[in-house]
């Protein structure tokens, strides 16, 4: 029997149906910025509560798209985290920004494949323009008669696993590692501070490297590294008949925001001749702010810089960026000759193939969004909000100081706070017990959102506020609830 063809069937619908769609979320977009100021921190449902909204097979029809919508806005959007809101202070959660929010659309909607030039040109001059934005930014240059390399991918820890994948094949490049692989190798060393974050753990895990070569070295008062106990262990591991390779500083901890010496620890890479690594996925891009560009000096020195621009860029999740001296370098790691990626029919050899810099092949268009709300806001106004971000931070340190029953724990020349609610209490281990107790009530309560962390053994309260959605109002909120909800737990 011959088979039916269905040639006139697509997804589609018509442009009329197309155009309601749209209206229909930008009604929800504006929707969700109508009381941004109000939104909560959290809103608390039980997870299987939760689940039990998603739970089903996976539908055989079509549903109405107005009851859709429906569903979406009530179960989705409506119980959302309240990232874009100022009462959000947990983790490292920015607000993102309303141009971005159209550039992703306009990305999926050209669906392209950023991965050889031909697939994507203009997003690919787009994605090589935001890397040099980003060098500019932070005051990263390249290798003499190179350009700074680079690629964007999801997130500050995969910039890291990229930064430390690119050190090892090249630092190893001699050694033949991408042939022969570690085996027989002598064991190499890799050194941060034990504020680093667990990123770095995990890339060193997925490289081969194993995490008993990552030397975590202990960090002075500032939760800095202490630089002596850092060529110590180099020293030691050297007798020892390790291969110090790599070390790692931070520009900024996601703990406190500490920014490591980076020239100091550029000195050291240089007199050991290790790759040096920063991980500025928090704080990185502070570093263009004139009020703390000084705090970073020794950052244009790293061989490779892990930046977040869904963190101080204000960006929607998600997109992280490495930074490496050369184009070069990228390919040296990753390049692998396939024939159908082949591209020597190419006339034009200006053309870059991202795909030959880096592990991954198809990707969206991530770079949209950095470009098109660089160019709408212009970089002094998202600097301004850096700088908003940190000052206020400032404000809700001398609120801290100012009331009896809360003590400052850190101070941070970026924009996070540790703290704790002492509620009248005294015994340090009563404040600890109150302040563990606070996470869950206050998820609970849902006004503000904030987590904890523990500093050199003790827990604390930890807020990060980079969401620019933020003022002084919405910060003494935050203590307010917590004295509120505190309270409640005596
Ligand atoms: C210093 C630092 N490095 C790496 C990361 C990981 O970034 P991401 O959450 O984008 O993977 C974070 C996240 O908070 C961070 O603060």
């Amino acid at each position: 029997m011959q088979k039916t063809l269905i040639t006139n069937n697509t997804l589609d619908f018509s442009q009329e149906e197309l155009k309601d769609l749209l209206d229909k979320s930008t009604e929800l977009v504006l929707k969700q910025f109508e009381k941004v100021q109000e939104q909560p921190g959290y809103r608390f449902h039980p997870q299987r509560e939760v689940e039990s909204w998603f739970d089903e097979p996976a539908p055989t029809g079509g549903m109405p798209l107005d009851k859709l919508f429906d569903l979406v806005e009530e179960k989705v959007l409506n119980t959302a985290t309240g990232n874009l809101g100022p009462h959000m202070y947990a983790y490292v959660m920015a607000g993102g920004n309303q141009v971005s929010i159209v550039a992703d659309t306009l990305a999926s909607t050209i669906n392209q494949n950023v991965t050889k030039w031909h697939l994507a040109p203009a997003i690919t001059e787009i994605e090589k323009r935001v890397i040099q934005w980003a060098a500019e930014l932070i005051g990263f240059q390249q290798k003499p008669g190179h350009s700074v390399g680079g690629f964007l991918s999801s997130s500050g820890s995969s910039a890291n696993l990229d930064g430390l994948t690119v050190a090892r094949n090249i630092y190893f490049e001699k050694a033949d590692i991408r042939n022969k692989g570690l085996f027989g190798m002598r064991p190499f060393t890799v050194y941060c501070s034990e504020e680093t974050h667990s990123s770095v753990d995990k890339s060193i895990q997925l490289l081969g490297i194993g995490a008993n070569h990552l030397r975590h070295i202990p960090t002075k008062e500032d939760f800095t590294i202490d630089l002596e106990a850092l060529e110590q262990q180099i020293n030691d591991d050297l007798q020892n008949g390790f291969q110090p390779f790599c070390v790692i500083g931070n520009a900024g901890t996601v703990n406190t925001g500490a920014i490591d010496d980076l020239t100091t620890i550029a000195h050291i890479a240089q007199k050991y001749k290790l790759w040096f690594h920063v991980d500025g996925a928090y704080g990185g891009l502070a570093s263009s702010l004139d009020t703390k560009k000084s705090l970073y000096q020794g950052i244009e020195l790293a061989d490779s810089v892990a930046l977040d621009f869904h963190k101080w860029f204000y960006q929607p999740f998600e997109i992280g960026c490495v930074l490496v001296k050369s184009w070069d370098h990228l390919y040296r790691t990753y390049f692998k000759k396939a024939s159908y990626l082949d591209k020597s029919l190419d006339k034009d050899p200006g053309r870059l193939e991202l795909n030959e810099h880096h592990f991954l092949l198809s990707r969206n268009a991530k770079a949209l969004k950095v470009w098109m709300s660089t160019k709408a806001y212009g970089v002094n106004r998202i600097k301004a909000m850096i700088q908003k971000d940190i000052d206020l931070t400032d404000y809700l340190n001398e609120q801290i100081k100012l009331a009896n029953d809360f003590r400052l724990i850190t101070t941070s020349e970026l924009a996070i706070s540790c703290f704790q609610y002492t509620g009248g209490f005294h015994n340090p281990e009563q404040i600890i017990q109150l302040n563990k107790a606070l996470i869950p009530a206050l998820e609970r309560d849902g006004r503000v959102f904030i987590t904890g962390t523990t500093l050199k053994g003790e827990f604390v309260l930890r807020a990060c506020l980079i969401n620019h959605r933020k003022d002084e109002q919405s910060t003494r909120y935050l203590l307010d609830v917590i004295r509120e909800v505190g309270q409640t737990l005596r």
